[in-house]
């Protein structure tokens, strides 16, 4: 292999969050949390994308994008029980004929990790009510956008929304007890189900794409010789990964040890599967945590053994498992969108490297049969990193923000050249 070529029309861009680029968020749960003083950094103006957003899309084009995935902030939409606020949908309507008047493909996410407050205090994503609730936004938002938005996301990364917020506790609401955290996962799926009949029943017939962004992790047992790290790894690949998207192939929500529900509603409501990959997970059996028995170690120890390459965040970097995850996802029977795959490290030439190397493991998946139709960096600029707050620096972009000036990075001019050329030359990827 010495050029890969990607598929004509192939789907090239960056992904962003509204809580975590637009600023100012005030009337979603995350924010409540930061005022708490539950995190160091507050989320504040974080790259005022929700004024500067034209802008941030003609450099999106400037470096050869092609689309581009954003989330709609609920509590903008919604920012009291009942109350629709139309300012904000024809915000989000300029914002996708931005997008299209620059030929930028619009990708959008219903919810990325905020939550309205109200309904935060009303128990949030435990409380059966937002399973409705979510398909009132939803229709509100399909009302405004449905005609001119193909690609749509209903929930970003679901389990591991379950996991930030109502297992480890880094995000609202904190830590809750397992039977809850059980219902917060039946209700996203069913909220999804909800959400995906919505959306099909606005859009032009045969045109809508509704999946979640599934966070696709590879696990691996941390003790190899240790059965009961197996039974960990094995029991926590079939929650986080094969059972939330077996509710939505097939309805049925299977939970090894627990039990199984039938979720009827689900069945059949994945049009294309998008995948967000970042590496591989260890896991170790730690029934101690008093959640499910096991759970991601530290990779200090896998490294240099099992592990070559840590990120700034302590994250592996296995461009082999994104293969294998695509093979996986491919499985499913739909088309494949990789809806976040990225880096934060100091060193910018690496992110290049991160970027080709996966390329490379991507087309790897395609020469072995999986429908891919696009490729999405996480992220389009540095942005608010949840409990992290800004110190991780994910962006193609820098961000400069005591001045918000935006400046790209050797790696965005790097992934621009194949973004233009729908071309890699499988001979300039670092070693
Ligand atoms: C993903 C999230 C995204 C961002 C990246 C680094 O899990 O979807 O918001 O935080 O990780």
């Amino acid at each position: 292999m010495t050029e890969i070529v990607f598929p004509d029309g192939f789907l090239w861009g960056a992904a962003t969050s509204a809580h975590q680029v637009e600023g100012h968020n005030v009337d979603n749960d995350w924010w409540a949390w930061e005022q708490a003083g539950r995190v160091q950094t507050s989320s504040g103006a974080a790259c005022e994308h929700y004024h500067r957003f034209r802008d941030d899309f003609d450099l999106a084009v400037s470096l050869g994008h092609t689309a581009h995935r954003f989330s709609i902030e609920w509590s903008r939409i919604e920012p009291r029980e009942g109350e629709r606020n139309d300012e904000a949908l024809a915000h989000y309507q300029d914002v996708v004929r931005a997008l299209r008047e620059r030929r930028l493909e619009p990708i959008v996410t219903l919810h990325h990790f905020t939550t309205p407050q109200w309904m935060a205090q009303q128990g949030g994503w435990t409380n059966p009510k937002v399973v409705e609730r979510f398909a009132r936004y939803t229709e509100w938002v399909a009302t405004a956008l449905g005609h001119d938005v193909r690609y749509w996301l209903t929930v970003n990364e679901p389990m591991v929304f379950v996991n930030m917020h109502y297992v480890q506790g880094v995000g609202p609401p904190g830590v809750v007890e397992f039977r809850s955290m059980l219902r917060v996962i039946e209700h996203l799926i069913r909220a999804h189900a909800a959400s995906y009949q919505v959306l099909h029943r606005a859009g032009p017939p045969g045109q809508i794409q509704v999946s979640v962004a599934k966070n696709m992790p590879v696990f691996l047992p941390c003790r190899r010789w240790w059965p009961l790290d197996h039974l960990a790894n094995w029991t926590t690949d079939r929650i986080f990964n094969t059972a939330f998207l077996t509710a939505l192939t097939e309805g049925r929500w299977v939970v090894p040890g627990i039990g199984a529900w039938r979720i009827p509603e689900a069945r059949g409501t994945l049009d294309y599967l998008g995948i967000n990959y970042y590496g591989r997970q260890f896991i170790r059996c730690r029934p101690e945590t008093g959640q499910w028995f096991g759970a991601s170690c530290g990779l200090e120890h896998h490294y240099p053994h099992d592990v070559n390459e840590l990120t700034g965040m302590g994250w592996d970097v296995s461009p082999e498992g994104l293969t294998t995850t695509l093979l996986r996802g491919a499985k499913l029977g739909v088309p494949i969108l990789v809806t976040e795959n990225g880096v934060w490290v100091e060193d910018d030439a690496r992110r290049w490297r991160f970027i080709a190397r996966h390329l490379a493991a991507l087309e790897r998946a395609r020469q072995r049969g999986a429908r891919i139709i696009g490729y999405l960096y996480w992220s389009l600029m540095d942005n608010y990193e949840w409990s992290h707050g800004f110190g991780p620096r994910f962006g193609l972009v820098e961000v400069d923000y005591a001045t918000q000036a935006r400046r790209p990075r050797e790696s965005a001019h790097r992934f621009a050249d194949v973004c233009r050329t729908n071309r890699l030359d499988a001979r300039a990827i670092p070693e």
